[in-house]
């Protein structure tokens, strides 16, 4: 798994609580917030935003992620997901498809809660073998 300093850990989890604070979850009353490190060292957050018409729902992770490319990263070494649940909440299986997108197979994932439980993950064991993008480009 990639190194990431304890301070770079610490401002991921008070982005993704930051993110949790903002979610619009009416239907489902489940927040969730997320943040991802990029690779150049900066941090961009999401929340889930869900929809009158349920299947529209997007995930914090996703929202977080699309935040980044706006900003315009692409390459993220971590993501953080925090909820207020006493389980914690793993990335959904969208979510995980995405982030393998854009995060590297030995790059972080980490679900966070209220308590500060913490349970970690690399995103090849969220998703092995996964189709990725070089699945396209390689012939
Ligand atoms: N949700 C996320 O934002 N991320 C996950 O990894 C799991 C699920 C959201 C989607 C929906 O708004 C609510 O949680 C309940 O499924």
């Amino acid at each position: 798994m990639f190194n990431i300093e304890n301070n770079q850990l610490l401002a991921l989890v008070d982005a993704a609580k930051d993110g949790f604070s903002k979610a619009y979850a009416p239907y489902s009353n489940f927040h969730v917030g997320a943040a991802a490190l990029t690779v150049t060292g900066n941090i961009v957050k999401g929340c889930n935003v869900e929809n009158a018409s349920y299947g529209l729902t997007v995930c914090a992770e996703r929202n977080c992620l699309a935040q980044g490319v706006i900003s315009g990263e692409k390459a993220f070494s971590a993501i953080v997901i925090y909820t207020n649940q006493e389980k914690l909440t793993p990335p959904c299986g969208a979510c995980r498809q995405v982030i393998v997108e854009f995060l590297a197979p030995q790059a972080l994932v980490m679900a966070v809660n209220h308590n500060n439980d913490r349970k970690q993950w690399t995103v090849n064991e969220l998703l092995p073998d996964a189709f990725t993008p070089k699945d396209l480009l390689e012939k």
